[in-house]
């Protein structure tokens, strides 16, 4: 299976979990999604991740986002584990857990990294758009707990960038300027994509408040 990257089709499967079974595509519908992966069940690194994604089901869902976890226990284990996450992070677990002990998702993404471990899942990000393509791939090992306000970060930059002729600079938030397309040159195409003005740094660097706010 080769590497999937950016702007591939995220592929397709259909796997137990949690809510039942899940049909990828068609579960996502129109949303966006995120797939991650995380190495076992009832560890403590993992605990932490699964309980923090769950506090921010209001962050995903503003940003229509519908969230995946997976990894390659069985489902008997994360119903058990559920009931841990939920205990300590204080919040219902409201997004489904794929099980996935026969790999197929785990091996469609590639997430076994046999030099690291040839059984656990590494800790994988997918973002994947409502075209269904994969927009940001990210991985972590094992030891290291993932960011998940970094993942609502850079789903804010792609949404906004799809939509205005912006790119996001270092550390960009909600609400601060963005930075002009370097491919928009015409003055008359500038004035009018934005009316907020631009300030130039350098004739490549130029920015503006953030679009649509
Ligand atoms: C954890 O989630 O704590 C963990 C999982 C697998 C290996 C190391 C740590």
């Amino acid at each position: 299976m080769p590497t999937l990257r950016l702007g591939d089709t995220a592929p397709d499967f259909t796997q137990e979990s949690t809510q039942g079974p899940i049909h990828f595509h068609q579960w996502l519908g129109d949303s966006w999604g995120v797939l991650f992966s995380h190495p076992k069940d009832f560890t403590p690194v993992c605990t932490t991740e699964l309980g923090y994604t769950a506090k921010l089901a209001d962050d995903f869902r503003k940003r229509n986002t519908k969230v995946l976890a997976v990894s390659v226990d069985p489902l008997d284990s994360h119903n058990g584990w559920v009931g841990d996450i939920e205990e300590t992070s204080g919040v219902k677990v409201n997004f489904p857990i794929l099980a996935d002990p026969d790999r197929k998702v785990a091996t469609l993404y590639d997430m076994i990294h046999p030099n690291a471990n040839d059984t656990l899942t590494v800790r994988s990000v997918y973002v994947i758009d409502p075209k269904k393509k994969i927009r940001l791939v990210i991985t972590y090992p094992a030891s290291t707990g993932r960011n998940f306000d970094e993942i609502l970060r850079v789903i804010d930059s792609l949404q906004l960038t799809d939509q205005h002729s912006v790119a996001t600079p270092v550390n960009w938030k909600q609400g601060e300027d963005v930075i002009v397309a370097p491919s928009i040159q015409d003055p008359e195409v500038l004035k009018q994509k934005f009316p907020k003005g631009i300030r130039a740094v350098k004739p490549y660097l130029r920015y503006t408040p953030q679009p649509g706010r």
